[in-house]
């Protein structure tokens, strides 16, 4: 009898995105997350508003779009994950660290952050159980709290966010990834719109708009900078092998510049319509702008029990943010999935179960730990909650660290021709203007920058 005989070491036709419509969507699917719509909005809101907004666009410029350039550079280059990427660079070992502090970095923020999901998908239902019919700000903020202190309830939501994401991954980049982000981001942008229309036709939205357009510099201080900085790097999904992963699937025909500048200026525009939809009616119920994390649950049910059709308004907007924190969780997720895949030759479906097992244990922490939550009987380590802790060290600790390091690979051990090559699309389109004075601003500016962010968060410089 004849077997069928398999090479061994035939390799894996890496499968990838299949259009640059879906380079794009994937890619913004994974920019827009609750980074827009909760964290944004309460950051602004803490930090003072408008002058804040001007420092975040300086950042995502000079520092962000830098690195996701460097980052899809990396990926699409080498095809393969984030450790992987390393070696293939031929670069010394030390380099793959980047890769594994980024699968570090997924692991901490997708255990937050499915615990904050986990409370969106909650408040789908009870949204569309009519809970927040006729609340007042004090019911509000009680619901809130109920949602997120018990035991049962919140890891249980956590769980299902984790298990939808998990279907999705296992479907694989196009059947899955693809397929969702192409379909659910347009629907997202659409929802976002409608709920501004609403808000700006409140009575407190002159008021909204003031708080989030008037700059005021007197309200930034030196750590606003970085806490812009550090939310630049996590909008944008930077520093932790996200972009790379992604851009190990982006077509070759994609204009890696031209992609990282629509997605940079798209996710922009998502978190000031989100901050236009909040905004107006914090200020028209007389909440204050820097209700912490917490604003969005708060405010959000309040201002749509006040108005005709609220309730389908609210399920509307749980229901995009779900979307907008599904999309980016799947992409968080590939990180460490493709490297037990690519690098381990684990099966996709045991990878992806695996991954989903070590976020649900860490999960928890952040879960127990969240928000008035305090059944760990208030545990801190270094003065912050699991939850807090999770953030701090991803967003302001290891995304930017990731990047600087990323950004030296590539400035100072990468050839400059080579970088100048990918970009365009091995000589085929004409980017070597852009591409040269981005070398610089890779290899000088941005690296610099962060250094003196860094030196004045460890308090050695000060920079006010
Ligand atoms: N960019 C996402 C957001 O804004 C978060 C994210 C961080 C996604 C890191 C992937 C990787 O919500």
């Amino acid at each position: 009898m004849k077997s069928i005989e398999k090479e061994p070491d035939a390799p894996i036709k890496k499968e990838g995105f299949t259009t640059g419509f879906a380079v794009f969507f994937a890619t913004l699917g994974s920019a827009v997350g609750l980074g827009n719509i909760w964290k944004f909005p309460y950051l602004i809101g803490a930090n003072g508003g408008g002058a804040f907004l001007i420092v975040y666009l300086f950042c995502i410029i000079f520092a962000c779009m830098p690195v996701m350039v460097c980052e899809l550079f990396i990926g699409r280059k080498t095809r393969s994950n984030a450790v992987q990427a390393f070696e293939k660079l031929k670069v010394k070992p030390f380099w793959k660290s980047i890769g594994f502090m980024g699968i570090i970095a997924a692991f901490l923020i997708m255990s937050f952050y499915s615990c904050v999901a986990g409370w969106v998908y909650l408040y789908i239902f009870k949204a569309i159980k009519g809970d927040f019919a006729g609340i007042s700000a004090q019911s509000a903020a009680a619901q809130f709290s109920k949602a997120s202190v018990g035991i049962i309830s919140p890891i249980l939501w956590q769980i299902i966010v984790i298990a939808v994401v998990s279907a999705v991954i296992i479907a694989g980049v196009q059947k899955g990834i693809e397929r969702v982000t192409k379909t659910l981001m347009p629907i997202l942008f659409i929802l976002i719109i409608i709920c501004d229309i609403r808000s700006l036709t409140l009575s407190g939205a002159s008021q909204g708009l003031d708080f989030l357009f008037r700059i005021d510099f007197s309200k930034l201080t030196a750590q606003g900078i970085l806490v812009a900085l550090g939310l630049g790097f996590f909008k944008l999904s930077l520093g932790m092998g996200t972009m790379l992963t992604y851009g190990s699937y982006y077509t070759d025909d994609n204009n890696l510049i031209g992609t990282s500048a629509k997605v940079a200026v798209s996710d922009t525009i998502v978190s000031i319509l989100a901050g236009v939809a909040i905004f107006p009616a914090v200020f028209t119920f007389g909440m204050g702008p820097d209700n912490g994390p917490g604003l969005l649950f708060m405010t959000i049910p309040l201002v749509f029990s006040k108005i005709p059709f609220g309730n389908v308004l609210l399920v509307a907007f749980f229901f995009l943010t779900a979307i907008a924190a599904t999309t980016a969780m799947i992409s968080m997720m590939e990180v460490p999935v493709a490297y037990l895949n690519e690098s381990k030759k684990i099966p996709r479906k045991k990878a992806v179960l695996s991954v989903a097992v070590i976020i649900m244990l860490i999960g928890i922490l952040a879960s127990l730990s969240a928000d008035g939550a305090s059944l760990l009987g208030g545990a801190k380590v270094f003065g912050l909650t699991f939850f807090n802790l999770f953030d701090f060290v991803s967003s302001n600790i290891l995304m930017p660290l990731g990047g600087f390091l990323i950004l030296i690979v590539v400035g100072w051990f990468l050839s400059k021709k080579d970088f100048e090559y990918e970009l365009s699309n091995k000589g085929s389109i004409n980017t070597k203007t852009a591409a040269d004075m981005l070398y610089l601003v890779i290899k000088y500016v941005t690296p610099v920058l962060l250094i003196i962010v860094f030196l004045n968060t460890l308090g050695i410089i000060r920079l006010s």
